[in-house]
């Protein structure tokens, strides 16, 4: 890719510190492009700049260090380099309000923030999921302002954790307005991958939704389905490999467990107030999923006196080999027991508390262990005889029965 001389970086990644705006830029940077990170989290920065990751991220060390020996990734939080750049992409997280719906108006900010800046032979790549129609929305605020740039709409698919591997191998969406939005944004990413489906911005909008929310309905059904055989003394997981095994039609199917994260809930919600809040499937994935932890608690509550006993939880990131809590239903199953035990102990080898007590101490000291995060770590783990074990994963491999 030429480097309009104009420009002082091919491009600029804003939110570029963040999990899936950091990836980016590396890879960016590794294939030869001058590139910016503009962020506004100063701390990140100074972590990034010293090659030290803000997050876990599976085989991004090496990519970071070889960026920032090859002097092409630079670092900022003047909002000035978005004019000093020919591509912008901006990848800021988009938050749900405490009504569920999406937080649009930081986007329009944000946005507005920086229309001095962009110059008409920009193109300004929205990367962040977003309520539909908010690309057109972009186009229509930047074009009251006088600007005419190519504006595009190009999601990340990644799955955290696995962005290094998957920048590369995933088909990346691509849309614009205009054809040359489409032709630079479909350039760009084929420096990553050969393979781009160019769709409509709205028809875009609605994949990244449908994709996250497909994956969120079907972790419901899981859920709901383990709840209905736990209530029947029933192991979910002998009907699950039944139901899997050598039967193609169900091999996606997945295992129960705590779905949550920064993503597959809050897309949901998007979809939701987008369809008029009449999307039931979706509302209804949402109740089964934020209400495991309470059907674990109110199994526990038949059981137990849990006034008299110490509930240990192992696992408080959202998912497996992380230390990302953003949304982690974790700490809902804290906060249930710490409202019903005598107290509560929690571990994680990944995320970093004071708090936090080490896996040996938490199973030493509590009656009650919950399972909520299934790191492979905790594969081998011995529960002593007399103590209850909750694994809803079953990472133990001994069933999931409550
Ligand atoms: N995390 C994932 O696995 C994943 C996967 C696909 C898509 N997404 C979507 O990508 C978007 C970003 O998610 P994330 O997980 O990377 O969020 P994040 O919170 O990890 O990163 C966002 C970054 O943006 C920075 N930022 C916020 N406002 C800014 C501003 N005005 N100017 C400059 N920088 C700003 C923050 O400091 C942060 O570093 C969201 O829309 C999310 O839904 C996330």
């Amino acid at each position: 890719m030429s480097t309009d001389s104009k420009f002082k970086y091919k491009v600029c990644v804003v939110g570029g510190c963040g999990h899936v705006g950091l990836p980016l830029a590396i890879m960016l940077a590794n294939r030869n492009l001058k590139t910016c990170i503009y962020d506004i989290n100063q701390n990140s920065i100074a972590k990034i700049k010293e090659g030290v990751l803000p997050f876990y991220e599976e085989g991004a060390q090496p990519l970071l260090e070889s960026a920032l020996e090859s002097g092409n990734l630079d670092f900022t939080t003047r909002a000035e380099v978005i004019g000093e750049s020919e591509i912008v992409i901006v990848i800021i997280g988009t938050p749900v309000d405490e009504h569920l719906n999406p937080r649009v108006d930081v986007l329009r900010e944000t946005f507005m923030s920086f229309s001095s800046y962009i110059s008409d032979d920009q193109l300004l790549i929205l990367r962040s999921t977003v309520y539909p129609g908010v690309t057109k929305r972009v186009k229509d605020w930047l074009e009251e302002d006088g600007h005419s740039c190519d504006i595009a709409f190009c999601p990340e698919r990644i799955l955290e954790g696995k962005a290094v591997e998957e920048l590369t191998s995933l088909p990346q969406i691509v849309s614009s307005f205009t054809p040359s939005g489409v032709e630079r944004a479909s350039a760009l990413f084929k420096l990553l991958t050969d393979d781009i489906v160019v769709v409509e911005p709205l028809e875009a909008e609605l994949t990244k939704l449908c994709t996250n929310v497909w994956r969120y309905i079907k972790f419901a059904v899981s859920n709901q389905f383990y709840t209905i055989a736990n209530d029947y003394d029933v192991d979910f997981y002998n009907i699950h490999y039944a139901m899997t095994h050598n039967y193609p039609r169900c091999k996606d199917f997945p295992k129960p467990g705590f779905a949550a994260g920064p993503c597959l809930f809050k897309d949901t919600m998007q979809l939701g107030a987008f369809y008029n809040n009449n999307f039931n499937l979706g509302h209804t994935a949402m109740l089964i999923n934020e209400g495991l932890p309470n059907y674990v608690c109110k199994c526990l509550k038949k059981e137990y006196d849990l006034s008299k006993m110490t509930v240990g939880i192992l696992g408080m990131a959202f998912k497996a080999e992380s230390d990302d809590i953003r949304e982690s239903l974790s700490y809902k199953v804290k906060k249930l027991f710490e409202f019903e035990s005598k107290l509560v102990l929690c571990s994680d080898p990944y995320v970093k508390d004071p708090a936090f007590v080490s896996k040996e101490e938490l199973i030493e000291k509590s009656d009650i262990i919950i399972i909520a995060t299934p790191h492979k770590e905790y594969r081998e783990l011995q529960i002593p005889v007399g103590k209850k074990a909750v694994d809803v994963w079953n990472v133990l491999g001994n069933g999931g029965k409550i």
